[in-house]
């Protein structure tokens, strides 16, 4: 089917797919949306199509299955591929990492080897800050910045993943990356029409927070209060999922843009550190509550802090990030709150 901007998202039914999708749509893109629900909630459909206005294009298959997905290179002339799906759980990658590497690394191969074979150029890579591993100087990093070991089999997939675009844009220079290093993504659409299904319970500090509050579970652990920072608490950089969203259509753009030879990495964050006790207190201001939270061990594998330089996205993609962390709380906090008009 001819359309000139048909953009193919896997993981599009996801947290930040779906937030992408609609800044797509915004944009004058058609996104195609492939994902099969492992850990995603079909209600997003609902959710999308009263965001756009339409009901968006899915397709329920597995990204390692390359029959099923060669059937819409076949069907679809793809502008450009955005790949989010991947599985992204820390603890359950060192407790299952072939489960890791098969899913994040060979669904990346299959789409890539289609991508190569009907000549879609424009590629967006999730990756992580998790690629840093532990800064070992300076806590706020740049795309130089010499990486440590990721902490995980998860992180692992993400570093070879960038390996694996680099070598195969080194073989076909007509294949553009970029790699989108994200930071904590964290919030909701403010419409609260979409947002994050943590599924069990959740690993992210937001959805811990939120779900406390809301009663789904008894309270927060604060993992370590005697790091060096400057509270005892871990330091991120959280990044609102729209402003996220909005940097993967100034990637498609500028990939588009380029006539040949680009493989470039982008940190995607605010730029500012703020700490898990910040968090808190910016959260029982904004939701006027007290939470339920008590200090407990350091949680193994953990970075102490961390946050991202991110000139170059401003410099390279003409992206910086509009919505504050206590925007981002705000409009996390308005999801919890409906999700549990339904249960
Ligand atoms: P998510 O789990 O909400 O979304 C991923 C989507 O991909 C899900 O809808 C899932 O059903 C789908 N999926 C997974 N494997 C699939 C497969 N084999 N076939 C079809 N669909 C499949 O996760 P997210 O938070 O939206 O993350 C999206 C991407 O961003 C991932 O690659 C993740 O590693 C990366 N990332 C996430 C974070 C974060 O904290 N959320 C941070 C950095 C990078
Ligand atoms: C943030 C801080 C916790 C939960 C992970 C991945 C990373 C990236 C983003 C994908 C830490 C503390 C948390 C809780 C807590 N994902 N915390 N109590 O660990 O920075 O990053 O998600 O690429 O790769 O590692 O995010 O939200 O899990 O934790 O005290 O119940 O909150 O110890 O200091 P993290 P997080």
């Amino acid at each position: 089917m001819k359309n000139d901007n048909t953009i193919l998202i896997t993981g599009g039914a996801g947290y930040i797919g779906s937030h992408t999708v609609v800044e797509l749509v915004k944009a004058g893109y058609h996104p195609i949306i492939v994902d099969d629900f492992r850990n995603s909630n079909k209600s997003v459909i609902k959710g999308l199509t009263e965001l756009i206005g339409e009901s968006p294009i899915f397709y329920e298959i597995d990204v390692c299955d390359k029959i099923a997905l060669e059937e819409l290179f076949e069907r679809y002339s793809f502008k450009g591929i955005i790949h989010f799906a991947a599985y992204k759980a820390v603890g359950e990658s060192v407790a299952e990492p072939l489960k890791y590497y098969r899913n994040n690394i060979l669904g990346l191969v299959t789409i890539c080897e289609l991508a190569l074979k009907y000549n879609v150029h424009n590629f967006v890579f999730s990756s992580s800050c998790t690629v840093y591993g532990e800064p070992k100087g300076l806590k706020e990093v740049s795309e130089s910045t010499p990486k440590s070991e990721p902490n995980s089999p998860y992180g692992n997939t993400k570093l070879i993943g960038e390996q694996l675009l680099s070598d195969v844009q080194k073989s076909n220079k007509d294949f553009k990356i970029i790699n989108l290093r994200y930071f904590n993504p964290v919030g909701a659409h403010p419409s609260s029409l979409i947002g994050e299904f943590p599924i069990g319970k959740p690993n992210n500090l937001l959805p811990f927070v939120t779900q406390t509050a809301i009663g789904k579970q008894d309270s927060l652990l604060v993992f370590g209060n005697d790091y060096p920072t400057k509270d005892g608490t871990c330091i991120r950089d959280y990044i609102h999922v729209c402003d996220l969203a909005e940097a993967h259509v100034k990637a498609m753009h500028f990939l588009e843009n380029k006539s040949a030879e680009c493989l470039e990495a982008v940190n995607i964050g605010t730029g500012q550190g703020t700490s898990i006790l910040e968090v808190i207190h910016l959260f029982e201001k904004i939701a006027g509550l007290k939470l339920n939270w008590q200090f407990a061990d350091r949680r193994n594998g953990d970075v102490i802090e961390i946050y991202a330089n991110a000139e170059k996205a401003n410099q390279l993609l003409n992206w910086g990030a509009k919505y504050t962390v206590a925007d981002a709380i705000n409009d996390a906090w308005n999801w919890e709150k409906k999700l549990n008009e339904h249960v």
